[in-house]
């Protein structure tokens, strides 16, 4: 039985939520290795929407291990209420089935001022964060200042740490962002109230799912955002602060690579981007509107509109490659219905040239025009499909079209938010190679 990896293919929002929901039945443990709130996972179970930003969605089944690891930035506020909120409609009701990393950082009040003073004095150049705090809060980190869990149970560590950089904050705040000046006494009351909640969640991680995995449990790691917002490998500097492809599960859980047999990447049958970047099928027009409206194409964690654009294969095979995915799950399908035409990017011209790969260049990027490849569309409404023999021809030929460009087969076609509404081609938990 596999360990199985489960990445964004684009910039974030392809429903990872409903594929691991869907995946969580196969597996034992749940993890979130990367990002913090600035992702937002919404599932709809029983008709009912639950949007998830930190806990693991494996917290909508009953039995399940839920761990969020090092690599992840806690708001402890957000976890909170999260927790609170699930209890409340009779989730998470057993402390032990929620695990936090010792070693994951906190988000800080000074983290979420920063991060959005700066980008209101960014102005045009912004680059539109959720404005949650995650940069700064993985600034510190590297920075080798930042408070985590385990500082924060030790009240002297934590008093020393917070004392420390609160004054360095301040100066910051003031003289260069020009906000106020933040209280060390309020915050420190306040996450002090924080560490008695919390307390009961945090151990070393990395050494619970070592024993775990060597007794033969299945562990789903759960990526948040996309590989195109990875801060190495994404359309830097418009990108997250965290690394969000595969690769990332190692350094983010303390689980080691050879531990991961399948890494599963979720793709829009389209795209859609949020915040600021470059964007090559990005679409102005009605089509575009189409797209938004029949997606319902808002972001989960900031309600913004997401801007929306044809299925970029030159942006998708980047991320195959950089996260070596072995299967693909296409999310979305349904939302074409209805299109006579549905173009799909296969290389980018810029500089006058034809190029099959992604730019590291921004400037490249952002000048990039998309060679389009037409295919034919249908009108028949895909929502009620469960096989793949019973999608119309076109949208067979859309998918396998996909994959032939790819090299990368589909192993799952969704066509529509509920869980039922899926086409499971092969399951991942049982093809460990
Ligand atoms: P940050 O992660 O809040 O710093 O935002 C950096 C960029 O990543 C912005 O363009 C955000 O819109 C984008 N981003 C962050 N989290 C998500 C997500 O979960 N889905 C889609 N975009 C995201």
């Amino acid at each position: 039985m596999a360990n199985v990896a489960i990445i964004g293919a684009q910039w974030g929002d392809e429903g990872k939520g409903k594929i691991v929901d869907l995946f969580t039945h196969d597996a034992d443990i749940i993890v979130r290795f990367q990002g913090g709130n600035n992702a937002g996972h919404t599932l709809v179970v029983d008709g009912k929407k639950t949007v998830l930003h930190l806990v693991p969605s494996g917290a909508l089944h009953p039995g399940k291990l839920c761990v969020i690891g090092n690599g992840v930035v806690v708001d402890p506020e957000v976890l909170l209420k999260e927790i609170a909120g699930l209890k409340q409609t009779g989730w998470l009701l057993d402390d032990a089935s929620l695990r936090i990393s010792e070693e994951a950082h906190l988000i800080m009040p000074y983290h979420k001022a920063i991060d959005q003073a700066r980008e209101r004095l960014r102005g045009e150049g912004m680059i539109g964060t959720t404005g949650r705090g995650i940069g700064p809060a993985y600034e510190d980190k590297v920075a080798r200042i930042g408070i985590r869990f385990i500082d924060l149970l030790e009240e002297e560590t934590f008093q020393e740490k917070l004392r420390r950089n609160i004054e360095e904050k301040n100066i910051y705040l003031k003289a260069i962002l020009k906000e106020k000046a933040l209280d060390f006494n309020k915050i420190h009351d306040r996450y002090s109230g924080y560490r008695e909640k919390l307390k009961t969640y945090v151990i070393d991680t990395g050494l619970l799912l070592d024993r775990e995995i060597r007794a033969g449990k299945r562990v789903l790691f759960e990526g948040a955002q996309g590989t195109l917002l990875d801060v190495d490998h994404g359309t830097y500097p418009f990108v997250t602060s965290s690394n969000t492809v595969a690769g990332g599960v190692s350094s983010g859980t303390g689980v080691g690579p050879r531990h991961i047999h399948q890494v599963i990447g979720i793709s829009k049958a389209y795209t859609t981007r949020v915040g600021s970047g470059p964007f090559p099928t990005e679409l102005h027009g009605s089509e575009g509107e189409i797209l938004k409206r029949e997606g319902i194409e808002f972001g989960a964690t900031t309600g913004r509109p997401r801007r929306c654009g044809w299925f970029d294969a030159v942006a998708v095979r980047h991320a195959v490659r950089i996260s070596g995915i072995t299967g693909l799950a296409l999310t979305k399908l349904d939302v074409l219905t209805g299109f006579k035409k549905i173009p799909m990017c296969v290389a980018y011209r810029y500089d006058g040239k034809v190029h099959e790969e992604f730019p590291a260049s921004i400037r490249a990027m952002q000048s990039a025009q998309p060679i389009l490849e037409e295919m034919d569309g249908w009108d028949t409404p895909l929502t009620a499909v469960r096989r793949f023999s019973d999608l119309p021809a076109n949208a067979q030929k859309y998918v396998r079209r996909i994959e032939k460009i790819l090299e990368t087969e589909v192993i799952l076609v969704s066509v529509g938010p509920d869980r039922e509404q899926t086409v499971m081609l092969k399951n991942p938990f049982e093809a460990r190679q």
